[in-house]
């Protein structure tokens, strides 16, 4: 598979998710990485290993319009992986996206990467979809990512490795779906090859399993059975919720309750498949030893 796209920008490729996104671009080989900071340029073991495979490291101050639009003139592709701050993440990737328009960028991807939520339930989610919104209407070609928890963070849905111990905040036969950091990377790299990422919502998945399957691999690779508590209190919180849930790490749970998965993955349309939950579980648990 081949891209029309040469040059992509990446907005917080230091950081948590950015990294692997990063990385994946590099490994890949076809690609010039620009990764955006923001001023100022502070030592970052993160950024030297990416500049090191090849990345050019810019430093920006985002509220400085001009110098957005200059670091984004060339580029053909920007990638919005930035986080939350105080809550927010609208509002941190509007003048990205007014600086993306104005510099001719041909295609903007958000920073989505989670799970689908109910509108006007999660303030946080809401305004990734609010700014999701936006960035349709932009004009510019989109892909939004969905790809659910992150297998690196399946603490937050209960599985405390260091203590074995398993908190359902659902049925354990409920399914969730769960993607590794590096495979959020290799997917993301790959829809700018795909005819069918333009314009689109692209859903995937590295695995799809019940909370007791999660738990049988936990078990399987710490070699013993784990205690495993039902939070009722959680169940039912978030079942009956009308206030606003307070966190991502809450908006999972949730998920969790009030959710069905999404049932149209678009896993097939991707030259390869996704690592196995095996993988990070056992990094997991070689952390947590
Ligand atoms: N599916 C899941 O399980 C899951 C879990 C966590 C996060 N996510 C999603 O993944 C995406 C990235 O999250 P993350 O945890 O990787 O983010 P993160 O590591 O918290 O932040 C990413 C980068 O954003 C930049 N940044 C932070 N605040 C900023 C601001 N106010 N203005 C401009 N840049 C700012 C920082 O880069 P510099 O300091 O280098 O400028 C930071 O390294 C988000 O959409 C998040 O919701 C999904």
């Amino acid at each position: 598979m081949s891209s029309q796209f040469k040059t992509v920008t990446i907005a917080g490729g230091t950081g948590t998710l950015g990294y692997h996104i990063a990385d994946a671009f590099l490994n890949d080989g076809s690609y010039d990485v620009k990764i955006l900071r923001r001023k100022p340029k502070t030592e970052n073991e993160k950024a030297n290993l990416l500049a090191s495979k090849g990345a050019e490291i810019v430093y920006i101050d985002y509220d400085q319009k001009d110098d957005l639009v200059e670091a984004l003139k060339g580029s053909d592709v920007v990638i919005s992986v930035l986080g939350y701050s105080d809550g927010k993440l609208y509002e941190n990737q509007i003048p990205l996206l007014t600086a993306a328009k104005e510099a001719s960028v041909k295609r903007f991807i958000p920073s989505e990467f989670g799970s689908e939520f109910k509108v006007g339930v999660h303030p946080t989610p809401d305004g990734k979809i609010k700014f999701e919104e936006a960035v349709m209407k932009s004009g510019l070609e989109y892909t939004i990512i969905f790809n659910g928890l992150f297998q690196e963070f399946l603490s937050w849905i209960g599985f405390d490795v260091k203590n074995k111990k398993a908190t359902f905040y659902a049925d354990g036969n409920k399914k969730l779906h769960t993607t590794s950091l590096a495979d959020v990377g290799r997917y993301t790299v790959e829809t700018l090859k795909m005819p069918e990422a333009r314009n689109a919502v692209i859903k995937v998945a590295g695995a799809t399993m019940s909370l007791n399957e999660y738990l049988q691999e936990f078990e399987k690779i710490t070699g013993s059975k784990w205690e495993v508590v039902v939070d009722e209190e959680v169940k039912h919180r978030y079942k009956n919720k009308i206030d606003p849930i307070p966190s991502p790490e809450e908006d999972f749970k949730a998920t969790l309750v009030q959710n069905e998965q999404y049932k149209d993955l678009d896993n097939d349309k991707f030259s390869f498949t996704p690592h196995p939950v095996t993988e990070v579980i056992e990094k997991l648990v070689k952390q947590a030893a």
